[in-house]
């Protein structure tokens, strides 16, 4: 079976159920700043989950684009992807738990439609817990479709629950279908939710609740249904396939990384090709989408750069250079017909490629000469973003030697650190975020001190803040810095980055740290021995120096383009910047 065969019953059958087929909505989500992407067929939809009436009606299917990248880590195993598309149907307050399943049932198995056998599929539904019942219903309504109790799983919220997409918004129990991928001679009696060959490819949500901001679930005016088919994953089901890159929908793409490589899809090449084709095809849809992205430093963008850049890594694995844009014309014509917007925009998306592309060679030009000077792989990982494997190779070449313990330890640590201080927009998200904080924390010492020299007054801070998009800079200063002021700050900042000064850590005596007249922080109290960061080759030169915890990249030429975005009053005598790095 081709995808668009796939694509076409799918929305066949539902229209002779009486759904009307709506076009895909863009990646970018309207008005929400739940979510970054479109994550789900229902996302765009939630208005009319919610009650207002849909312009086609309460029926309602099609094949949604989506983006997610809470899966990240699993992508590169055969059946995790950043871009996908969603089947989908929903009802409106029309029909609910009954129709659904019996509907589901019958694509799934039917000769008409896709014909799977019904012996080897299983099925979960939600056990019930405070917030909701045990969904009896649905559970009585798959037995009477003849699936054995033993292939009925009864699971808690942190699988038989669905949305709502951000923290709040619409959602309700599912009950998902699994179907047997391993040995068509060997199928369990009972289905095991932790055995990987039960694969899930089909998700009916009840949407009957609207989880609000202080955390309860309230009950629906309307019952809604939401499902959501993988069309990836059932694509290898039909063909027998036990890799989602085998079929037509990745093919043409490990095909090309093949070539261009002259390597196999095979062995320990499986893991990059996999990371590769799956993270290019996603920035291609991302910036070929009708609301078009960039690569930035910023929400999506930001999610944009780190694919395209994780793409570029694994490409060095295989020995790729320059391949973006091979890649992703491939990418382009194969889903052109079915996404015109992609061709429409390909010039976009190739300029974007290859200059985010050369942007982060560059990147890796300046780790490779840190590498040099003996920069342990650690600081290589988080401030260049070298992957372990790379500097492996690296010290091979050099007949060095590597502590792997000592990184994957530092590592560990580092993950914990960024899992909290990007908690919030990337809940879920790309983990490195915790380069980027770092990098703004260091911007920000710069920030003070140019201040200081273009304001021509001492500088306290009276507050920082920093997420992984922006800084946020509350200093004591007692009007509003005129448009030349913050320009200079502005250029005197970037001239410190072009200069490639190194950001370097002493602990001192607090006496003696005081006379080395480093910057105190307002209200911070400190011990007998302080840290003190410093800009330049020693303290005594040090262009800043304050008294810091860290963490601070190595060398602030890695910093890029510091921007100010705002300088506004936040109290009496305070005034607040706010700034990233492009
Ligand atoms: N919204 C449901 C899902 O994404 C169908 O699984």
């Amino acid at each position: 079976m081709t995808s668009g065969e796939l694509r076409k019953k799918y929305l066949e059958f539902f229209e002779s159920k009486g759904h009307k087929v709506i076009p895909s909505a863009s990646l970018i989500p309207e008005n929400d700043p739940s979510v970054l992407f479109t994550t789900a067929g229902m996302h765009p939809l939630v208005p009319y989950l919610l009650g207002e009436k849909h312009p086609s009606g309460n029926r309602l299917t099609d094949v949604q684009k989506c983006i997610r990248t809470g899966d990240i880590d699993e992508v590169g195993d055969a059946f995790h992807h950043t871009f996908f598309e969603m089947l989908g149907n929903w009802s409106l307050g029309d029909y609910f738990k009954k129709e659904a399943i019996e509907y589901s049932f019958e694509f799934l198995t039917s000769k008409e439609w896709l014909g799977l056998d019904k012996n080897r599929l299983a099925v979960s539904v939600f056990v019930g817990d405070n917030d909701a019942p045990f969904d009896d219903e649905a559970f009585e309504e798959w037995k009477n479709l003849g699936i054995p109790e033993k292939r009925i799983a009864k699971l808690p919220k942190k699988n038989n629950w669905w949305g709502p997409a951000g923290e709040t918004g619409p959602c309700g129990p599912d009950t998902e279908m699994f179907y047997w991928v391993g040995d068509p001679e060997n199928i369990p009696e009972s289905f095991n939710d932790d055995n990987s060959q039960w694969l899930e490819i089909w998700n009916d949500v009840f949407m009957q609740y609207n989880k609000t901001a202080d955390g309860k679930f309230v009950p629906l005016t309307q019952q809604n249904v939401d499902t959501g088919m993988g069309l990836e994953r059932t694509l290898a089901v039909m063909n027998e396939l036990d890799d989602n890159y085998k079929t037509e929908l990745f093919w043409p793409i490990i095909q090309k990384i093949e070539n261009l490589s002259s390597k196999k899809y095979g062995g320990e090449n499986i893991k990059a090709m996999r990371i590769i084709a799956d993270h290019l095809k996603a920035a291609t849809f991302i910036l070929g989408d009708e609301k078009g992205i960039a690569p930035s430093n910023t929400g999506q963008g930001y999610v944009l750069r780190r694919l395209i850049r994780r793409a570029v890594r694994y490409g060095k694995q295989l020995g790729l250079k320059s391949f973006s844009k091979q890649i992703s014309e491939v990418v382009v014509l194969m889903y052109k017909d079915v996404y015109p917007e992609l061709f429409k925009n390909q010039k976009f998306i190739f300029e974007n490629l290859e200059q985010e592309e050369k942007r982060f060679e560059k990147t890796l030009e300046n780790g490779l000469k840190e590498f040099e000077r003996g920069v342990d792989p650690f600081t290589l990982f988080t401030s260049y973003g070298f992957p372990i494997e790379l500097t492996k190779e690296l010290a091979k070449e050099k007949g060095l030697e590597i502590d792997e313990d000592k990184f994957n330890e530092e590592l560990k640590k580092h993950q914990e650190l960024s899992r909290t201080s990007s908690a919030g927009m990337f809940k879920g998200g790309l983990s490195d975020a915790g380069e980027e904080t770092k990098k703004l924390h260091t911007a920000t010492h710069l920030l003070r001190q140019a201040l200081e020299i273009v304001l021509g007054e001492k500088i306290m801070q009276k507050g920082s803040n920093i997420n992984s998009e922006r800084l946020r800079f509350d200093f004591g200063f007692g009007r509003k810095m005129t448009d030349e002021e913050k320009q200079k700050v502005e250029d005197l900042v970037n001239q410190k980055i072009s200069e490639k000064l190194p950001m370097q850590k002493i602990i001192m005596k607090k006496e003696e740290a005081e006379k080395t007249g480093a910057v105190h922080t307002f209200g911070d109290k400190y011990g007998d021995e302080v840290s003190i960061y410093f800009v330049g080759d020693s303290i005594e030169t040090a262009w800043s120096k304050e008294f810091c915890g860290g963490p601070h990249v190595e060398n602030i030429g890695i910093l890029g383009k510091f921007k100010i975005l705002k300088e506004e009053a936040v109290s009496q005598g305070v005034r607040r910047i706010k700034a990233i790095l492009e």
